[in-house]
């Protein structure tokens, strides 16, 4: 196949992007009527036509994040490499339920799984699976953690059980609060942990909270620390939470759907210390891996409880695959799956670990010519992190109406947050590999003129 024909597609569809608007200004009605006029599927249309169209609407009708001036929240550039493996997934069609369906398809998997979980510290026998996204990893986590500190969970349900609780913090990603209203755990078993003026978990009220609720009568059993939070990047301190969490006999789920990535670097890994003592981890190719988007990873270090928590049995599957291979839907929440895996390993094995170290590295350094440059021009930085993630304000700024600006005059996209309890300000993360020097300085000269007025 001539993969060299969708990668000249792809790379000059990002110049294009490159040079074109951010963000676009769109009704409902407005798309609701051109597609009540075009498609009401009575008759074929020409395929190419069609394409042209559907084209034509996400070029004018998205805000372009694989744009090198989207700021935005962890949505990446994706490499042509990642790309060429979507369109052989889609073109063989390879059905991940089970090991003996689709051989070659579960073996790529496995093997890129198994490197980066010995990039991350885990056992060579741990359990690796590619998930959806980072919130279907941290439901896993969730699944597999009850599974194992509370045997009777998976026959019983929570009947009987004493309020097992999760340990979080106002910075964790809100998919926790989803998964404890599916799990049937109730949104109420989520305690939120207090922050440090970093924005990292204050383990004096993590201890604080698990002794009390034991002393009430709760079951404690998982506290979730981030690496790499979502609003700010911040990286609670792994280490501690980890003997903290042994000392206990509580679960440690890492949060590094974004963050993780950062384990290539040798610049950064450090920042990620304590990981390898994980119970489980969640991180997300999807983000800082540069590919299309449906690809997180779930890691776990207890393969045996993984395999109790998603067990199935049933007539109408292929009888189960001797040996050592495992059929993903005995051990994963999905059933039938689509090849998740290729784009990073097809990414992985074009640009080589080197090439992926230059791309998060570059990423991290325009991350820090962008703290300096907006401290140059008078913005306060109010986050700490290593990772190329800022978050800034100035006195009297109105963040809705400055962000208005910004995107009607196609500057660039970013977002604001509340960081604990205080005002909006602006959050800008470098999501994409392509962002230069140039971007940065054109983009922090553009909002000092803004600001001016
Ligand atoms: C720290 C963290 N965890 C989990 C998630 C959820 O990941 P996904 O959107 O891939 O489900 C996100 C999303 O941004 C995140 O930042």
């Amino acid at each position: 196949m001539a993969f060299d024909e969708i990668r000249s597609v792809a790379e000059k569809l990002a110049a294009e992007i490159a040079v074109g608007p951010i963000v676009p200004s769109v009704t409902p009605q407005e798309i609701r009527g051109h597609l009540a006029a075009r498609y009401d599927f009575s008759k074929p249309l020409d395929l190419d036509e069609v394409g042209a169209d559907v084209e034509a609407m996400l070029r004018t009708w998205q805000v372009h994040v694989t744009h090198p001036r989207y700021f935005g929240l962890f949505n990446p550039s994706v490499t042509p490499a990642s790309i060429v493996a979507d369109t052989l997934v889609a073109m063989y069609n390879p059905q991940l339920a089970t090991w003996r369906t689709s051989p070659a398809a579960n073996e790529i998997e496995r093997h890129t799984l198994a490197w980066l979980a010995s990039k991350f510290g885990l056992p060579a026998g741990a359990s690796a699976s590619f998930t959806s996204g980072g919130a279907e990893a941290n439901l896993s986590a969730v699944i597999v953690a009850l599974t194992r500190a509370f045997p009777s969970y998976g026959e019983h349900g929570l009947k009987h059980l004493p309020a097992p609780t999760i340990y979080v913090t106002t910075e964790s990603h809100h998919s926790f609060n989803k998964i404890a209203h599916m799990t049937g755990l109730g949104r109420r078993a989520i305690r939120t942990i207090a922050t440090e003026r970093n924005l990292t978990m204050d383990l004096r009220d993590l201890a604080r909270q698990v002794a009390e609720d034991r002393r009430r009568g709760f079951a404690p059993f998982m506290v979730v620390g981030t690496a790499g939070t979502t609003a700010a990047g911040a990286i609670d301190p792994l280490p501690e939470l980890a003997r903290f969490c042994r000392s206990e006999n509580l679960w440690l789920h890492v949060d590094a759907a974004w963050g993780g990535a950062a384990i290539l670097s040798p610049r950064l890994r450090g920042h990620l210390a304590g990981i390898e003592a994980a119970d489980s981890i969640t991180c997300d190719a999807h983000k800082w891996f540069s590919v299309p988007m449906g690809a997180g990873m779930f890691f776990c270090r207890h393969a045996a409880a993984v395999g109790e928590a998603f067990h199935a049995e049933t007539s109408y599957m292929p009888g189960k695959t001797a040996g050592p291979a495992v059929d993903p839907y005995t051990a994963s929440v999905q059933w039938s799956r689509r090849f998740i895996g290729l784009k990073l390993f097809l990414a992985l094995a074009h640009h080589g670990e080197s090439g992926y170290v230059e791309m998060i590295e570059h990423q991290a350094r325009m991350g820090d010519l962008l703290r300096e440059s907006l401290a140059s021009a008078g913005w306060q930085i109010v986050n700490t992190t290593p990772l190329p993630l800022v978050c800034f304000t100035r006195d009297g700024l109105d963040t809705t109406k400055f962000l208005a600006a910004l995107y009607r005059q196609q500057i660039a996209w970013m977002s604001e947050v509340r960081l604990g309890a205080g005002a909006p300000v602006l959050r800008a993360c470098i999501t994409s590999f392509r962002t230069t020097a140039s971007d940065i300085e054109d983009v922090v000269g553009a909002m000092s003129r803004i600001i001016q007025g």
